[in-house]
């Protein structure tokens, strides 16, 4: 093999793994690693989650970016079973999914307002909203009686602990680049939910599916867009070869 192509292919290689392996390693030592595989083209899983969302989220969190007209026709629901099922707080379907609690009560209850969850798929990713649902834990130390692996500190409370039930964190002591440190360890349940932990896990891949499927509601469309054109680039590759073929044929 040619000596340029060869350390071509040494970079692209080098460069691969730094992409697939970098985030692995950054968020290594101290949370769960755990894979949300959610798929946005799960319109049941959608409907779950948009359920979910409403009776456990929508208390705190607002989505505003999401119309319920819009939610009826991307999950196949009729207008009436999105009055009936989603629309809780609000009047008319062409409203936007806003919250009751105002600002400042937040800022006073919570110490900060919680975050509107129209994008936070796409800032922080399925995989890590599928491990923060499910890694808070017992901490006396914190107001809310819970902490959160990913997100010490957090002051959203467990509110899903009656499906949950709750855990405690056991940290081990090891050596993370010289030093000795906590580091997780694993979870331990301390009393037991209405859930199993496999419903739990269930539960929560069907509302990170509709929190990604709220990040962008046109991402189904464009990865569907995204294959025919693949297809017609490659239709076309053939048609521009068998073409090329015909015009050189008595050129010799
Ligand atoms: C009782 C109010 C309340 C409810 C109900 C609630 N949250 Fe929160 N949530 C908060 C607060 C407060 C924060 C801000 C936490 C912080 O930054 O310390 C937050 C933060 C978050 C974050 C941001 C985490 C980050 O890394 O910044 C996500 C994601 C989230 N909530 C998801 C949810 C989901 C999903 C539900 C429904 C299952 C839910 N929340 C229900 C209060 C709530």
């Amino acid at each position: 093999m040619n000596r340029r192509l060869q350390s071509g292919l040494v970079a692209v290689t080098g460069l691969i793994a730094v992409l697939v392996l970098g985030p692995a390693f950054a968020s290594g030592g101290g949370t769960l690693n755990d894979v949300a595989n959610n798929d946005i083209r799960n319109i049941p899983s959608l409907q779950r989650g948009a359920g979910n969302f409403v009776n456990y989220c929508s208390g705190c969190h607002s989505a505003k970016y999401v119309r319920y007209n819009q939610l009826a026709r991307d999950l196949q629901m009729s207008e009436d079973q999105v009055v009936n099922n989603l629309m809780f707080a609000a009047a008319k379907s062409t409203e936007t999914m806003e919250i009751a609690m105002r600002p400042d009560d937040a800022e006073r209850w919570f110490g900060l307002v919680p975050p509107d969850l129209s994008l936070i798929a796409r800032s922080r990713g399925p995989d890590y909203l599928y491990n923060f649902l499910r890694s808070f834990y017992l901490d006396p130390s914190r107001f809310t009686g819970v902490n959160n692996l990913m997100l010490p500190g957090a002051s959203m409370p467990h509110v899903l602990a009656t499906l949950q039930g709750t855990q405690r964190a056991i940290f081990r002591e090891a050596e993370v680049n010289g030093t000795v440190q906590h580091v997780f360890d694993r979870f331990e349940q301390v009393s037991p939910g209405t859930m199993t932990p496999a419903e739990y896990d269930e539960f929560v891949r069907d509302t990170v599916n509709f929190l990604d499927y709220i990040g962008e509601p046109v991402k189904q469309k464009r990865q569907s867009l995204g294959i025919l054109v693949m297809a017609f680039l490659v239709v076309f590759l053939v048609l521009a070869y068998l073409l090329k073929r015909e015009i050189w044929r008595d050129v010799r």
